[in-house]
């Protein structure tokens, strides 16, 4: 496969300047491996990234893109060699390091990660960083919360986390409750066993309310979380890992001391290959494929715009897959 000379990329010049320009391989950051990148896929933070800049983008210009499928040109790593197909998530790519919106991205090889033999390069970033971010709050959640339990509710369930948490979850036989704005049929075929509209739901503002759900899920922070926080049974766990209402969170000691729960917390970025690998396999045996296609849609780096406006705005359904491949 012959490198083009000329190849797309969507660049954040400064906290102003941002757009798909031609650049060539000299324009890339150093690393071990270079990827012709055939997927990467559109997260909440590439919105935060593209919309707000800083904090997220550590410095300009970046490419965004937290994530990414394709396969290896030239590798000095001694994991990786030429024709390898690799996934990435995580690491500061996207943040500090040229991420996924490119056509070809170098990298330190330590951040790679063979594709897993039962996925390819594009189901593998339709379940990208946010699905996998699902998957690693479910394992969390399953340290103390079983799926005889009684109920689990998944926050800003039709998202990217919240949509791949539902089937996850359902998959493996919990009482699934998602918490939604969007259509309920949606929800239900990807396995939620109720549907809680959010402009329903009502915020429990006292230390200790009636006990709900064994678990949670949470994506979206705020008075949300708070008032779950304050619902969920004896010996219960919520799993928190977004921020999508609020990176707020006014709770009191209470549920803590007098309900034995725990809150605890899930990044992905940084996540030992360890749990990586753990997360991927649970994808692998458990998630059902045949609902990816409806939680997929597919764009490209010209439509990066308009998406990370939709993505803050909480108008997003599922996942959105990024193509490289024709531009
Ligand atoms: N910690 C990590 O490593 C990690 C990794 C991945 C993602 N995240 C975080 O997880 C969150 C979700 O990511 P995502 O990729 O799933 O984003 P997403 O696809 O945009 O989903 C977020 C969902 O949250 C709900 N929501 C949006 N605005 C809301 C509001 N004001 N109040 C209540 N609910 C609201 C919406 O779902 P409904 O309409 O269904 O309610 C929306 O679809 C983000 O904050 C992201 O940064 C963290």
């Amino acid at each position: 496969m012959p490198v083009k000379k000329k190849f797309k990329a969507f660049i954040i010049e400064n906290e102003k300047k941002h757009g798909v320009k031609d650049i060539d391989l000299n324009f890339l950051m150093e690393g071990n491996v270079l990827v012709k990148v055939s997927y990467s896929s559109f997260n909440y933070k590439d919105g935060l990234a593209i919309v707000k800049k800083v904090p997220i983008i550590k410095k300009f210009p970046m490419i965004p893109g937290v994530d990414f499928s394709g396969k290896v040109i030239s590798s000095s790593h001694k994991k990786f060699k030429k024709g390898d197909k690799v996934i990435l998530n995580g690491w500061g790519v996207g943040e500090k390091h040229f991420g996924g919106f490119s056509q070809y991205a170098r990298v330190n090889g330590d951040w790679l990660t063979h594709l897993p033999k039962n996925l390819n390069e594009k189901n593998s970033m339709i379940i990208g960083s946010a699905g996998y971010t699902a998957a690693l709050c479910v394992l969390e959640l399953n340290k103390k919360v079983n799926p005889k339990d009684g109920k689990v509710i998944v926050t800003g369930a039709s998202g990217g986390v919240g949509s791949i948490a539902v089937n996850l979850l359902s998959e493996l036989g919990y009482h699934v409750v998602a918490l939604s704005n969007k259509q309920k049929k949606f929800l239900f075929s990807l396995g939620a066993k109720e549907v809680l509209n959010r402009s329903e739901f009502k915020t429990n503002l006292k230390p200790l309310g009636k006990q709900k759900w064994d678990g949670c899920i949470d994506t979206v922070g705020g008075d949300i979380l708070a008032s779950i926080i304050s619902e969920i049974k004896y010996d219960g766990m919520v799993v928190a890992t977004g921020l999508a209402k609020s990176h707020l969170l006014n709770t009191t000691v209470y549920p803590f001391i007098l309900r034995n729960i725990t809150l605890s917390g899930v990044d992905c970025v940084y996540a030992s290959s360890v749990k990586r690998r753990k997360a991927w396999t649970l994808i692998e045996k458990k998630l059902n494929f045949k609902k990816l296609k409806l939680i997929k849609s597919e764009k490209n780096i010209n439509d990066i715009n308009e998406l990370s406006k939709k993505i803050l705005e909480g108008n997003i359904k599922g996942r959105t897959l990024i193509s490289l491949k024709k531009l």
